[in-house]
C-alpha cells in the first residue's frame, strides 16, 4: 500500500537524545562548525572541500532557514549539540542531514558529520536515529539511503549500525576531486526500521 506522508514537517523545536540535542543552526554556531568543516580530513570524503569561515557562515545561514520538508529536495541539516557540563561549556560537535529525495517514491536521504574530537563514542548513530524516527515515525516515508564514498569505513560501519544495507555499488559513477570516483548506496525500509524497535 502506498504509504501516506504526514506534510509539512517543520522542524519548530529541538529534538533531545540521550546525550545530544539535535536543533537548528544558528550564527553563534560557525566557530565550533567551522573547527571541523575546515579540516581536510573531515571533508575527505564529502562532496565540498574544507571550508573558510566565511563559507561556513553563509551555509549556516543558509541551513538556519532550512526548516521545513514538504516537497522533493527540502532538507534539513541539524546541529549536533553536546550540552554543557562542568566548566565545558556546550557546543556543537556535529551535523546531522536529511533530505526529501523523491516524495513519489517515499524516499528520504540521510548524511552525517562529527568533528575528529567526538569520532568513537556512538554520537553520529545516536543523531541519526532520531533523524530516522521523524522519517519514518513522523513523515511516514517507506525508504531511507546513504550514498557514500566506498573508501569511507566509518560511514559504512555506521549505515550498518543503523540497519542499512549495502545495495549498489557504483564503479566510476562521479566526477570527483579531478578523478572518477565510486559511490555505495546503504538502505533501509521502513519496516525494517520498525522490526528494529
Ligand atoms: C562518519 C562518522 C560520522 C562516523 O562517526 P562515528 O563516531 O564512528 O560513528 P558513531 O556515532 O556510530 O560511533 C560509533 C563508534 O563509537 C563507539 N561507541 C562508543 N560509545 C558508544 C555508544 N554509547 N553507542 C554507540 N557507539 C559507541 C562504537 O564502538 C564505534 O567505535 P568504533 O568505530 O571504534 O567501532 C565520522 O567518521 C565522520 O564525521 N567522518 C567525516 C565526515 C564524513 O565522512 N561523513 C560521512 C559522509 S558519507
Amino acid at each position: 500500500m502506498k504509504p501516506q506522508h504526514v506534510l509539512p514537517y517543520v522542524f519548530a523545536e529541538p529534538i533531545r537524545t540521550d546525550r545530544l540535542t539535535l536543533r537548528l543552526m544558528t550564527e553563534a554556531d560557525v566557530d565550533d562548525i567551522h573547527s571541523y568543516q575546515s579540516r581536510e580530513d573531515v571533508c575527505r570524503y564529502l562532496l565540498f572541500e574544507s571550508r573558510s569561515r566565511d563559507e561556513v557562515a553563509a551555509k549556516v545561514a543558509q541551513h538556519a532557514a532550512a526548516t521545513t520538508l514538504a516537497a522533493d529536495g527540502d532538507y534539513l541539516q541539524l546541529a549536533l549539540e553536546l550540552p554543557a557540563s562542568g566548566d565545558t561549556p556546550a557546543r556543537v560537535i556535529g551535523d546531522s542531514y536529511f533530505t526529501l529525495a523523491s516524495l513519489e517514491n517515499s524516499k528520504g536521504e540521510i548524511g552525517w558529520t562529527l568533528h575528529p574530537d567526538f569520532v568513537g563514542h556512538g554520537y553520529a548513530s545516536e543523531a541519526a536515529r532520531a533523524v530516522l524516527a521523524i522519517a519514518f515515525e513522523r513523515i511516514g516515508l517507506h525508504r531511507v539511503v546513504a550514498e557514500l564514498d566506498p573508501r569511507n569505513d566509518a560511514s559504512i560501519a555506521l549505515c550498518k549500525r543503523l540497519g542499512m544495507r549495502e545495495e549498489a555499488y557504483f564503479v566510476k559513477d562521479l566526477w570527483f576531486r579531478g578523478d572518477w570516483g565510486d559511490t555505495g548506496m546503504y538502505a533501509i525500509l521502513r519496516e525494517e526500521w520498525i522490526a528494529r524497535g
